[in-house]
């Protein structure tokens, strides 16, 4: 029997719309709860989201904004953190694609990307999260120093997050001299890692660094500008 989606909010509610977060911008959003100056932390597709939660839970000082756009998998999220006591966390109903391209440059401590969608036909590769143009995007919006985190199981798309993400100019590799780990003991799993991890996957992770340098002019250049993004959404 398919169970109905409870959709009332058990306490506060801590989705932020993307118009919102575009009005007014991460910093403000998160002003009263949290000291002037905090990292901000960018988790794309959390999916049952226990994985930001944990994270925000280690460290409440931190500000995290977990995006997804599975409209069911949001509401539960905001169900779950309405009965908890995070003041660092809020959610967004959107593409990570849409919240990237809104986010500042130089305003991002770390994005996690974990095991995004593989796509495994070709004809579908084109819908993979991490394409180059999102790397690049997100490789602008991070502070130097900061990290971009991966992770995926699917064979296929590693070797293709591979190729894109060594070849962008601004990052480096954080785990020289490996190109990615198989293990990271001290990551928590996720829900999606444990599932395939029972049917004998096993994961591949990325991190990546921005380098401390300013971009040169064709590295300026934002794949995901706004106009280019909204106007790739309308086409579909
Ligand atoms: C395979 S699941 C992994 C979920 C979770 N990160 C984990 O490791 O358990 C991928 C998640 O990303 C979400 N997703 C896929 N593409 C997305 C996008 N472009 N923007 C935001 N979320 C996306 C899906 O709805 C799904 O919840």
């Amino acid at each position: 029997m398919p169970r109905t989606l409870k959709t009332d909010i058990p306490g506060e509610d801590w989705r932020v719309s993307p118009e919102q977060a575009r009005q007014k911008g991460w910093r403000e959003i998160f002003a009263p709860d949290l000291e002037e100056g905090f990292p901000l932390v960018v988790e794309i597709g959390f999916g049952r989201g226990e994985f930001i939660i944990d994270l925000a839970a280690r460290n409440p000082d931190t500000a995290f904004v977990g995006v997804e756009y599975n409209r069911g998998r949001v509401v539960k999220m905001a169900r779950r953190l309405a009965r908890r006591e995070f003041r660092n966390i809020r959610i967004v109903e959107a593409k990570g694609q849409e919240v990237v391209c809104d986010l500042p440059l130089n305003s991002v401590s770390e994005f996690w990307v974990n095991f995004s969608d593989p796509w495994p036909k070709d004809r579908h590769a084109k819908h993979r999260i991490l394409q180059a143009e999102m790397i690049h995007a997100m490789a602008l919006r991070l502070v130097p120093g900061g990290l971009l985190h991966a992770a995926t199981d699917h064979e296929n798309y590693a070797e293709f997050i591979q190729d894109r993400i060594s070849k962008e100019s601004l990052l480096e590799n954080a785990l020289t001299p490996f190109p990615f780990v198989r293990e990271m003991p001290e990551r928590m799993v996720t829900a999606y890692q444990k599932i395939w991890w029972e049917k004998g996957s096993r994961p591949y992770f990325w991190e990546y660094q921005r380098v401390a340098r300013e971009p040169l002019l064709e590295e300026a250049v934002d794949p995901l500008m706004k106009g280019v993004w909204r106007l790739f959404r309308q086409e579909g």
